[in-house]
């Protein structure tokens, strides 16, 4: 396959403490090489090697491309009017999940499918690379093994929600029954992960950790929506399970954070669905100063967090759950890679996927300092460019 030299990056963010300065990696003057899809070599511009073709950025920053490790993509309908109504003071609850239910099972293969590229679309012209996608918005047999078979073909980051919340027609024994069971069955074939919302008005603790047991023996890997709504002793399920990222965590205790510093599994945070929902925003920095990973993702879904744009995220938890520039950048990128135990996204060290994301900017910084501006200039996947913002071609 052909190299591709890139020249003249104002600043490189790595996310590699071997390449360049500080926890980012980041260098000035930059250059890097990829080849086979993959980041060859990083050094100087000056000092480029020979390439097939060279492109050059004209001081734009080149960042990692983003890992959204939450997202429920495998929808239909709408629910703007819910949100109104919650901006003029009505309250978030789980049951508006079974308003999407209701459009969702209605909805045809085509139609879910169109809805997913769609919001593809959308992520990659905001700089996502990698992103995962729950089931949760079918919550029966077909609706869940249709939801996790349409999503698997366009990444490998599945996880079953069967366990999104009680659907009106059963009672909540004989739906964890169905959960750990047949449907199960029928969805493991297409996901890798398995998530429950463990919160009010969803599932319990002995509930979750039976249905996370179950996907555990059929190979499924575990994650866990935790304390979004209330602290009902999530985190603590999470960690004894070896979860992957505890999502949310919304309402922590002093001991949830230890627990989380002390273990393997990454803290994500969702400011998305705390600014949807106007909810207190989770305590990223007594997360931080404790040594807890943080990884930060859209959580894009009808309901609490309708979008797709990482950056929007990252400047929420600049500006109101006091994560640094720098911080927020790494959580968004390699934070995400370690919430989905994935070592060959969310940095550009040598043998890393060449996904990036070329700014229209200076550095990083102006994701967060120039919020709602449009700044992804080029996304790139595998080495290849994706999409191209119309101002790309402008010179900074
Ligand atoms: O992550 N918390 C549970 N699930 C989603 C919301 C789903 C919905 O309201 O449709 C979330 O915020
Ligand atoms: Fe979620």
């Amino acid at each position: 396959m052909r190299s591709v030299a890139i020249a003249n990056i104002g600043s490189l963010i790595t996310n590699d403490e071997t390449l360049g300065d500080g926890f980012l990696g980041q260098r000035t003057h930059a250059g890097l090489v990829i080849e086979n899809g993959k980041i060859a070599w990083i050094g100087d511009s000056g000092d480029l090697p020979d390439a097939d073709s060279r492109v050059d950025l004209e001081g734009r920053a080149l960042i990692p491309g983003f890992v959204d490790s939450h997202a429920h993509l495998m929808f239909a309908g709408d629910r703007s009017a819910e949100f109104s109504a919650r901006m003029q003071g009505q309250s978030y609850s789980a049951g508006g999940i079974k308003t999407t239910v209701a459009a969702t099972r209605s909805a045809s293969d085509e139609q879910l499918e169109a809805n997913l590229t769609r919001l593809i679309a959308e992520m990659h012209s905001s700089g996502i690379t990698t992103f995962e996608t729950k089931s949760g918005y079918g919550l029966n047999v077909a609706d869940e093994a249709r939801s996790l078979a349409i999503a698997a073909k366009h990444t490998g980051e599945t996880t079953f929600l069967g366990a999104h919340v009680v659907p009106a027609e059963f009672a909540a024994d004989d739906y964890v029954a169905l959960v750990t069971g047949e449907m199960l069955e029928r969805a493991a074939a297409h996901a890798k992960w398995i998530d429950v919302f463990c919160d009010r008005g969803a599932f319990s603790v002995d509930q979750a950790r039976d249905i996370l047991q179950a996907g555990i023996a059929k190979g499924l890997k575990p994650r866990l929506h935790a304390n979004q709504l209330e602290n009902i002793g999530a985190i603590a399920l999470a960690v004894e399970l070896d979860c992957a990222s505890a999502d949310h965590c919304t309402h922590l205790s002093h001991e949830d954070i230890e627990l989380l510093a002390g273990s393997n599994t990454v803290a994500t945070l969702l400011p998305g669905a705390e600014f949807s929902t106007r909810s207190p925003y989770p305590d990223a920095r007594r997360l931080i100063a404790a040594g807890a990973t943080v990884a930060l993702a859209t959580d894009c879904n009808p309901g609490s967090s309708f979008t797709t744009s990482m950056p929007f995220c990252m400047a929420i938890a600049v500006r109101e759950m006091r994560m640094s520039p720098d911080e927020a950048l790494w959580a968004a990128t390699a934070g995400g890679a370690k919430a989905l135990r994935r070592t060959n996204v969310g940095h550009l060290g040598l043998g890393a996927n060449a996904d990036f994301v070329v700014l229209n900017a200076p550095s990083h910084l102006h994701l967060s300092y120039r919020p709602g501006v449009d700044l992804i200039g080029q996304t790139w996947l595998a080495g290849k460019p994706l999409t191209s913002n119309a101002a790309f071609t402008t010179t900074i």
